[in-house]
């Protein structure tokens, strides 16, 4: 080590000899040797300059080599993928009529993601049922349902909350059933399959889930447009629950379905 420092002081004094020399060369120097060396000055200071423009711009281009680093990162920041546990991705349902024209779609060529529902968002699920039925749900309700883990999901569409599902497990007569409290999409999203990516989501939880003997819900006796749908999904009629519900109509349609025996 302390060879290569005393190389170091050789260089340097051997260089500040060299510069002392020229200097002392310099007025012994003809007329022509002058305009020469002043030539030969001038082509310096511009190849220098030259230089000092490239890697100015060279400079210039390396904080904005970071800034877009730190964009891209920013970028990846914001669109991280959600788990897969947390989030599928289902694929958009449309409808035709029977020349290929779309009977109804809405904006987008996008997919329906659910979501979890977390205490995060559980607000939105208060915004979205206010808006989609006719009873107000407690805060017992929202109090369960903001830690109801897999039995609850928030669909999205465009990143906006279009619907939701959520259900608990009852007991009945020993065995297990799946119970769904609520499952709604807003008027504007109706018929564009997103009640049934909510429905296959709740299926397919009782499928996995093997003490799950039914999946059951009730809906106002009015409420046709569900029955077709429940029906439609595999769903059966059991009869009518009079008086089920505080609102007129006050009786409910129960809707059974077998999950397995
Ligand atoms: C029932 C409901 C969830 C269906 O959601 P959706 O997003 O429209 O469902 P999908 O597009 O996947 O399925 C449409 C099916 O629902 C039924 N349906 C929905 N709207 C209907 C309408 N205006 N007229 C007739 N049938 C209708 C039909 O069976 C239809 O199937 P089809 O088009 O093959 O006939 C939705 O209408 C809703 O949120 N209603 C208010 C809340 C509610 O009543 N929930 C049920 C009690 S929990």
């Amino acid at each position: 080590m302390s060879d290569k420092s005393e190389e170091k002081k050789a260089g340097s004094e051997n260089q500040s000899k060299n510069v002392t020399n020229s200097n002392e060369t310099e007025p012994t120097l003809s007329k022509s040797q002058k305009k020469r060396a002043k030539k030969q000055q001038k082509k310096n200071s511009e190849s220098a300059d030259e230089k000092r423009s490239s890697s100015k711009s060279e400079s210039e281009e390396k904080p904005s080599t970071d800034e877009s680093k730190e964009e891209k990162s920013k970028e990846e920041e914001l669109t991280v993928e959600l788990p897969k546990k947390k989030q599928q991705i289902v694929p958009m349902i449309r409808k035709f009529d029977e020349n290929g024209k779309a009977l109804r779609t809405i904006a987008g060529n996008g997919q329906v993601f659910l979501g979890e529902i977390t205490p995060h968002n559980i607000m939105q699920l208060k915004r979205l049922n206010e808006a989609v039925f006719p009873i107000a749900y407690n805060d017992k309700f929202y109090v369960e349902a903001r830690t109801c883990g897999d039995l609850g999901r928030l669909a999205y569409y465009n990143d906006v909350v279009v619907g939701a599902v959520c259900c608990r497990i009852d007991d009945i007569s020993d065995e297990k059933a799946l119970y769904l409290m609520t499952l709604g999409t807003l008027a504007a999203y109706r018929q564009c399959g997103i009640g049934t990516v909510l429905i296959d989501y709740a299926l397919k939880l009782c499928k996995k889930m093997e003490e799950i003997k039914t999946m059951y819900l009730h809906v106002q006796v009015n409420n046709q447009n569900a029955v077709h749908f429940y029906e439609k999904h595999g769903f059966t009629n059991d009869g009518i629950i009079e008086d089920y519900y505080r609102i007129s109509p006050r009786d409910a349609y129960l809707l059974i379905k077998r999950i397995r025996y």
